[in-house]
């Protein structure tokens, strides 16, 4: 498991996989002259507008904007991060991962540790709760709240005994500390983090444990504590209760979001198998992409307070950029006073099921929300609805459902002409736009795109003189960087070479230019590339001449200087 897995790999995997037959197997794909065709498994559309090319071992979205190759694919269909589509991949072709050993850093090898000791913490505080004489209050306290023995298991509820070494006296301390176990002391040793607390393993969604919660038994302070950040713990990633879930489902219709462990706990008991909480933590982007990828709706249900309430807007908030079509969010508000958990057991599993089929829809509440305090009867109140709504508004990905919220301010505002949005086009359009746009873009950019799609065409540049340091352009390094990129690996393609930009702020750029249609073919690449070369080999020139024209003005030349002016000047056509 552990290792990275080495590049080469992923470049031969890259080769021996055409992107027709993956996607084909997903999305069935209709061959349509050069490429391939389907609607868009992204975005909800009526006619296609997703096109996979097997030249270009690429597929792109004309309508969304999604595209990149197969790996991209695997990760944006299937939910998968990098790792996993690149297993993915491998089992698609037929291959085994290999992973790197001797290149692996310190702290990866030792992730394989972390692990397996939260896995023995994690049995060590079942044991106690088990076995411990002193765990009595424990067992009392988890009875007193109404918790079955069965969904105590289920969970792997255990108790930290209230000493200062209950881990410490079985484990490596250090390693203790790591995993956040346990505290450093001064001179090496360490002390429980957990003691006297029924704890609560926090695990991912495999089932490894990542860490714990901890709950203190009476009303002492903290109320809860929880394993700190680790190597392998990421708050604002993970969610508690997820591994649980997907056991008993692994393709819920909705998931609900909640605040406490014990939410989630007293729900799983009263027959909503369908809920996570965040970790203490505000609901995040990263959070909402982790439910989404097993989901299409998710239902926030927090606390009936004043801080529930805040959450739930900013969790809102966090949710906007992950709207797309065929994802759903919707809000379910609990009485002033209620948690999930007092709320199920109050009102029980009926009402609750009954409060998540009617919970408002986000569009509702967002403006509600907005809305409040704001008198729509008067133009300013309506002008200042529209003011805030745009930013949020701006975040929603392109769709359908950007497209109802535009049509709901419209019709809340009285403001028939609000449009603050690119608009999606369609396959002809968009060919139609760039064949327009292609006599605007800079030498730079058609270098760039044309170069990515061709990489070949190396031997076209390799014939010019490029004196990069004249040519101080936009984009000029980025080209460069191709270009050293395909000298480096001269049978290079496309795909793997945009795996080379994977996660670096370059990326955007490469989707952008990988994606440009040129609508030429053959020789004509070949001259077009020249051209856009000549004409930045030129500019770079005329630059040089303006700046050593004004030096000789201001200062005078140096002699080296006044040759090369001279030089250009006699050279120039
Ligand atoms: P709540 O105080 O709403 O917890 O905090 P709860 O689940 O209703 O607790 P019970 O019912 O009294 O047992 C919600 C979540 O906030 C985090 C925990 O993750 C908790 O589940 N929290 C709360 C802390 O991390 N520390 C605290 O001291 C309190
Ligand atoms: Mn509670």
């Amino acid at each position: 498991m552990a290792g990275r897995i080495p590049r080469a790999f992923i470049d031969d995997l890259l080769v021996r996989v055409d992107i027709v037959d993956l996607i084909d197997s997903y999305v069935p794909l209709k061959k349509t002259g050069s490429s391939y065709v389907a609607r868009c498994p992204f975005h909800t559309e009526k006619t296609p507008s997703f096109a996979v090319t097997r030249n270009k071992q690429l597929y792109h979205c004309f309508g969304c904007g999604t595209g990149g190759n197969a790996i991209s694919f695997l990760m944006d269909y299937s939910h998968l991060d990098f790792v996993e589509a690149v297993e993915d991949l491998a089992d698609f072709v037929g291959v085994q991962v290999p992973r790197e050993s001797g290149a692996v850093p310190l702290k990866k090898n030792n992730t394989a540790e972390v692990f397996q000791l939260l896995e023995q913490a994690t049995g060590f505080y079942i044991q106690q709760l088990r076995e411990n004489k002193s765990a009595k209050v424990a067992v009392d306290y988890l009875k007193s709240r109404g918790l079955s023995g069965d969904v105590a298991r289920e969970f792997q509820l255990g108790f930290a005994p209230d000493g200062w070494d209950g881990l410490v006296k079985q484990f490596n301390a250090q390693q203790l500390v790591e995993a956040g176990l346990a505290i450093a002391k001064e001179g090496g040793s360490a002390y429980d983090r957990f003691r006297g607390r029924v704890v609560f393993p926090i695990r991912d969604k495999r089932g490894r444990v990542l860490g714990f919660g901890g709950r203190v038994l009476d009303d002492s302070l903290p109320k809860y504590l929880n394993s700190p950040e680790t190597t392998v713990f990421h708050k604002g990633r993970e969610v508690y209760g997820l591994y649980e879930l997907l056991a008993k489902n692994s393709k819920p219709e909705r998931i609900v979001v909640v605040e406490g462990y014990m939410d989630v706990i007293a729900l799983a008991q009263f027959g909503v198998p369908y809920t996570v909480a965040t970790l203490g933590t505000a609901t995040s982007k990263e959070h909402l992409e982790l439910l989404f990828r097993f989901t299409s709706e998710i239902i926030f249900c927090f606390d009936g307070d004043k801080a529930g309430k805040e959450a739930t807007w900013r969790a809102v908030l966090a949710a906007f950029p992950s709207l797309r079509d065929g994802r759903q969010v919707r809000i379910m508000q609990l009485p002033q006073g209620s948690d999930p958990d007092t709320f199920v057991r109050d009102h029980g599993l009926e009402e609750f099921e009954g409060n998540i089929a009617s919970a408002q829809a986000l569009s509702d509440y967002f403006f509600e929300r907005l809305g409040r305090g704001l008198n729509l009867d008067d133009m300013e109140g309506r002008a200042s609805l529209v003011d805030k709504a745009k930013a949020y508004l701006q975040t929603l990905p392109n769709g359908v459902f950007q497209t109802l919220m535009l049509e709901k301010l419209k019709t809340l505002s009285r403001i028939d002409k609000l449009d603050f949005f690119e608009k999606p086009t369609t396959l002809k359009q968009a060919s139609r736009k760039q064949k327009q746009e292609d006599t605007k873009l800079s030498p730079v950019r058609i270098a760039i795109s044309l170069l990515l799609q061709n990489p070949g065409l190396i031997e076209v540049f390799e014939q010019k003189e490029i004196q990069w340091q004249v040519l101080a352009f936009p984009g000029i390094a980025l080209l460069k960087k191709i270009v050293e990129i395909i000298e480096k690996h001269p049978d290079i393609n496309l795909p793997r070479l945009i795996e080379h930009f994977r996660g670096k702020d370059e990326e955007k750029y490469i989707h952008i230019m990988m994606n440009h249609e040129f609508f030429i073919s053959g020789d004509e690449i070949n001259a077009e590339f020249s051209g856009a070369l000549d004409r930045l080999i030129d500019q770079g020139r005329e630059r040089r001449l303006d700046e050593l024209i004004a030096k000789e003005r201001a200062s005078g030349l140096a002699e080296h200087e006044q040759k090369e002016l001279l030089n250009m000047l006699a050279n120039r056509t």
